[in-house]
């Protein structure tokens, strides 16, 4: 068992895959780059980077020096700029949004990004607290619902870690591994874990900038994280969480 699990951190699968019989090589349109928007949906539009006032420029070397877990946060609230910095630095999109090809701010095997953003939000002005997802084509949030006890929820799913309630925002990155496997098939799962460590780095180094710490989350409960964020456990389910707050 442990073998057949050390196999996944090789790259020997991809010697095995056809790739003549991937979705891309069989000519099917690729799955969309961000999940479509209910009806009717209610979406709070972000500051963009060019208006953004607030956001100061920590050199890299600095925030590379100075990243570290943060598990304790200040009850004071991020402002909405600062909460749209955070979500730009981890999935948000660098040049012009293409329906099938979209850079972002994190590099993806094969620009596939096969992730959403989910935020438990409980301290941003100008926000209600509740669950939100990341639209990065329209950079906006949109309101998914406040189920009760919300910071009992999100701290429950991640295994009981209080701070993932007591955050003023706790991440849940999703992924859709439809989007990697249309291009890689069975030599997805690898790098789909690969890319997610990128876009969490993204959230440490750019919380250094605000003046708040961030905490990488993967011991978390599959079914709880899955749904509190709504997620069907199936096609999308949550892979790895963090929760941030002013230090
Ligand atoms: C993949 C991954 C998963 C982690 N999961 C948790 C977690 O569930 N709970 C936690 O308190 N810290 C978690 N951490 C944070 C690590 O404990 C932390 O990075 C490590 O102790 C080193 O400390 P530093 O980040 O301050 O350098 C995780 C970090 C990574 C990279």
């Amino acid at each position: 068992m442990k073998k057949q699990l050390r196999e996944f951190l090789k790259d020997t699968i991809r010697q095995t895959v056809d790739f003549s019989a991937t979705k891309q090589n069989l000519g099917y349109p690729p799955p969309p780059v961000q999940k479509p928007l209910p009806p009717g949906a209610e979406v709070v539009p972000l500051p963009r980077r060019e208006e953004w006032k607030s956001i100061g420029d920590l050199s890299v070397a600095e925030g590379i020096a100075r990243r570290h877990s943060v598990r304790k946060y200040l009850p004071s609230a991020l402002s909405k700029e600062e909460l749209a910095f955070l979500l730009w630095a981890t999935q948000g999109v660098r040049g012009e949004a293409d329906p099938v090809r979209m850079f972002r701010t994190v590099p993806s095997a094969g620009c596939r990004h096969p992730f959403e953003t989910y935020l438990a939000l409980f301290r941003v002005e100008g926000f209600e607290k509740g669950i939100y997802r990341y639209l990065p084509v329209e950079h906006a949030l949109l309101f998914l619902g406040c189920p009760p006890g919300l910071e009992e929820k999100a701290s429950r799913a991640a295994l009981n870690q209080p701070f993932a309630g007591k955050s003023a925002v706790t991440f849940f990155w999703t992924a859709l591994p439809e989007r990697t496997e249309w291009r890689y098939s069975e030599a997805s799962v690898k790098v789909i874990a690969l890319d997610a460590g990128h876009v969490c780095q993204n959230l440490y180094l750019a919380c250094e900038v605000i003046g708040a710490g961030a905490c990488a989350i993967a011991a978390y409960s599959q079914e709880d994280a899955d749904a509190l964020v709504g997620v069907d456990s199936e096609d999308e389910f949550v892979l790895y969480m963090a929760s941030l707050g002013k230090v």
